[in-house]
């Protein structure tokens, strides 16, 4: 039971006032999250990114909504203190506006959350005002946005030349006025970001965006070394638990096949009395 209290967006808005940078990571599981709280860290995204770090797809583009709800319920049964967000999966949302309120809904009524994120910036701004407008806490995701990576091209930093800054400007604008309370940057300059910032009321969060912005997002799997298939360059990681399970799991069936294990103390007994009964 962690002794902190829950954490609200009025919690967010003063760390920004504060100018204290807020902490986010990933998480899709119960353990992962409740070592997350245990540690302190203030958001958790259960991200679909957790459709290739938890399932194994090779993009996040064949993850459901039901997969997202398991993966949803299984955090916030895990976390009490911690704002937690959902991330709605690809075509989720997109399609129409009603659809887009109903599976925010189900992530708030079902699973808890304190808000969703979705990607996209000006052409999703009509139905981020249409979720706002239902009650529903919104974070806008813009950038680098892996549900679009077909269309920008494969995983690249966005906003690299003065034309496509000033679209990330006009987008970071358009998800504000539309009642985004957050705005996630992924890969994009330091600079671009930090003028987002600048020039913005809501949080601004980045992955890949510099320091000169409201807090930190990294997928925990990067960080702690569970992922192997590309570490993009914002990364760092901060343990290499991949190593640890494998070198743990080496040990182990060494020790079955040489008889290590099990010794005594990992079994049952029954007394000398008792056993000459049978
Ligand atoms: O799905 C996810 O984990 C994300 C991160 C890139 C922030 O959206």
């Amino acid at each position: 039971m962690p002794d902190r209290e829950k954490i609200n967006i009025n919690y967010l808005y003063q760390k920004k006032e504060d100018g204290e940078k807020v902490s986010w990571l990933t998480a899709y599981d119960y353990p992962m999250a409740k070592y997350e709280e245990e540690a302190g860290i203030e958001m958790i995204l259960v991200g679909d990114s957790g459709g290739m770090t938890l399932l194994g797809y090779d993009s996040t583009l064949p993850v459901s909504m039901d997969e997202m709800m398991i993966m949803t319920k299984a955090v916030t049964r895990a976390t009490e203190a911690t704002f937690v967000v959902g991330d709605m999966p690809y075509m989720s949302y997109q399609a129409d506006q009603a659809e887009a309120i109903r599976n925010a809904g189900r992530f708030m009524g079902e699973c808890g959350t304190d808000a969703v994120k979705l990607e996209g910036g000006r052409r999703m701004a009509p139905t981020v005002e249409a979720m706002v407008d239902a009650g529903i806490p919104v974070v806008g995701h813009i950038g680098m946005t892996p549900q679009s990576a077909a269309q920008l091209g494969g995983y690249k930093s966005q906003g690299r030349d003065a034309k496509t800054a000033r679209e990330l400007i006009a987008d970071a604008k358009a998800l504000e006025d539309a009642g985004a309370f957050a705005i996630l940057l992924e890969a994009v300059p330091a600079r671009v970001a930090r003028m987002i910032h600048e020039e913005s009321d809501v949080l601004i969060y980045g992955i890949g965006a510099g320091s000169e912005v409201d807090g930190q997002i990294l997928i925990v799997h990067d960080v702690l070394g569970l992922f192997e298939l590309f570490t993009p360059k914002f990364v760092k990681q901060y343990a290499s638990l991949g190593e640890e399970i494998i070198e743990a799991v080496e040990q182990y069936k060494a020790d079955v096949k040489s008889g290590e294990f099990p010794q005594s103390e990992h079994s049952y007994h029954i007394s000398d009395q008792e056993f000459d009964k049978i």
